[in-house]
């Protein structure tokens, strides 16, 4: 199998964690006979300080030749006072929409050894096993119009979506959905939006064709809480660009730290595959960064980029295992034994690497 890789490792954290996660794939390459080849480019705040973009032309162009497309992080907080369209975080967007994902999938499992990682009880977490379908390409990120009047001292962001962009995300969620519990939640805020009224419409429009799925209605607000509550009660869980940004961090809390969680974007030119997290300038440059949600979004590029199920089955196994061995970044030390010290980034990679060797 051959697989053309960009990495885009960006800001932060972002260097580090790719790093093991690009070391993960070179193994998996080498035991499984496979040719990946890995396109380092500039994104983020290290590409405005070395091109004057955050996208730069070459970036993009060269992303939209290879199979998949890895990031790291992007955000630096000495870009703190530029405006969102000169931000690091801007070169994020422009590439997400020229890359033209508008399904992004963030996993949310809750690891049996990680039990103690998590600040809610383990009888809460236990057997927790969710998928959030984030649209990732509409509402308020990319709504117009957007503007802030200095002037008159007002800004605007615009959350827009057409049934359409509403239909084929929905059709994403519904169709992971009947491969897993058959359940998908769609999330909103009907009580108050127009928007979510329309999207409450599509979803329930596009359910129709799913005669053994489930769907629910939440409103945003109290799923929030649903979440922490009872999460072992959603499946599928389906939200617009924003919602779903900020409830999948929340669910973070469930696996124990937002360092764990990996994604997926699909149904565009070409995937886009970014650990849930940023580039957590409070931890870079230490080895503190846990690489686990860099190396299970390894894993999902073998998924759904490159059809290699028992090979991302085999990450998702040997990170089990490192995690079973009681190994820990110290994100989710929490509740580790007396005596045990963390380990770092490279260490936890090296870890995984290790327990891939004896299994695949
Ligand atoms: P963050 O995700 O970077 O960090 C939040 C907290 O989680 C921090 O305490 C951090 O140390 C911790 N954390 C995150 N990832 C971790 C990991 N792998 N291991 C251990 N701990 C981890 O969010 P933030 O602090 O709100 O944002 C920092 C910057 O990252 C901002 O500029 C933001 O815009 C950017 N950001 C980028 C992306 C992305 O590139 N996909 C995602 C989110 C945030
Ligand atoms: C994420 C991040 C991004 C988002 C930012 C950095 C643009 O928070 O990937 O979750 O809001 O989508
Ligand atoms: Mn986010």
């Amino acid at each position: 199998m051959k697989l053309k890789i960009a990495v885009l490792a960006g800001d932060g954290i972002g260097p580090e964690v790719t790093n093991e996660a690009t070391s993960i794939l070179r193994a998996v390459a080498e035991f499984g006979g496979h040719d990946f080849s890995f396109v380092p480019l500039l994104i983020g705040g290290v590409a405005i300080t070395e091109a004057g973009t955050p996208l730069p032309t070459a970036t993009l162009d060269a992303a939209l030749e290879c199979d998949a497309v890895l990031l790291g992080a992007v955000g630096d907080n000495k870009f703190n006072s530029l405006t969102p369209d000169k931000r690091p975080e801007a070169g994020l967007l422009q590439i997400r929409q020229a890359l033209g994902g508008f399904a992004n999938l963030r996993p949310s499992i809750a690891y049996k050894s990680l039990a103690a990682s998590s600040p809610l009880r383990p009888e809460v977490t236990e057997g927790v096993d969710m998928l959030f379908v984030r649209e990732l390409l509409g509402g308020l990120y990319f709504g117009a119009p957007r503007e802030w009047d200095r002037e008159k001292e007002v800004a605007i962001n615009t959350m827009r979506y057409t049934k359409a962009e509403v239909v084929r995300v929905a059709r994403i969620a519904f169709e992971l959905a009947s491969k897993r519990r058959k359940k998908v939640t769609s999330v909103d805020k009907a009580n108050v939006l127009e928007v979510s009224q329309l999207w409450r419409a599509a979803v329930s429009e596009v359910a129709a064709d799913y005669p053994d799925v489930t769907l629910e209605h939440q409103l945003v607000d109290s799923m929030a809480m649903h979440i922490m509550n009872t999460p072992r009660n959603f499946d599928v869980v389906l939200t617009e660009n924003l919602f779903g940004d900020i409830l999948s961090d929340e669910a973070g809390v469930i696996t124990g730290s937002l360092g764990m969680l990996p994604s997926a974007t699909i149904g565009g030119a070409v995937n886009l595959y970014e650990p849930v997290h940023g580039s957590a300038p409070d931890i870079a440059g230490q080895g503190k960064a846990n690489p686990l949600g860099a190396i299970l979004t390894a894993a999902m590029i073998l998924r759904h980029s490159a059809g290699l199920e028992q090979d991302a089955a085999a990450i998702e196994t040997a990170v089990v295992k490192v995690l079973d061995a009681g190994y820990r970044t110290s994100d989710i030390a929490r509740g580790q034994t007396v005596g045990q010290t963390p380990v770092t980034t490279h260490e936890m990679g090296r870890l995984v690497h290790e327990a891939l060797a004896q299994s695949i």
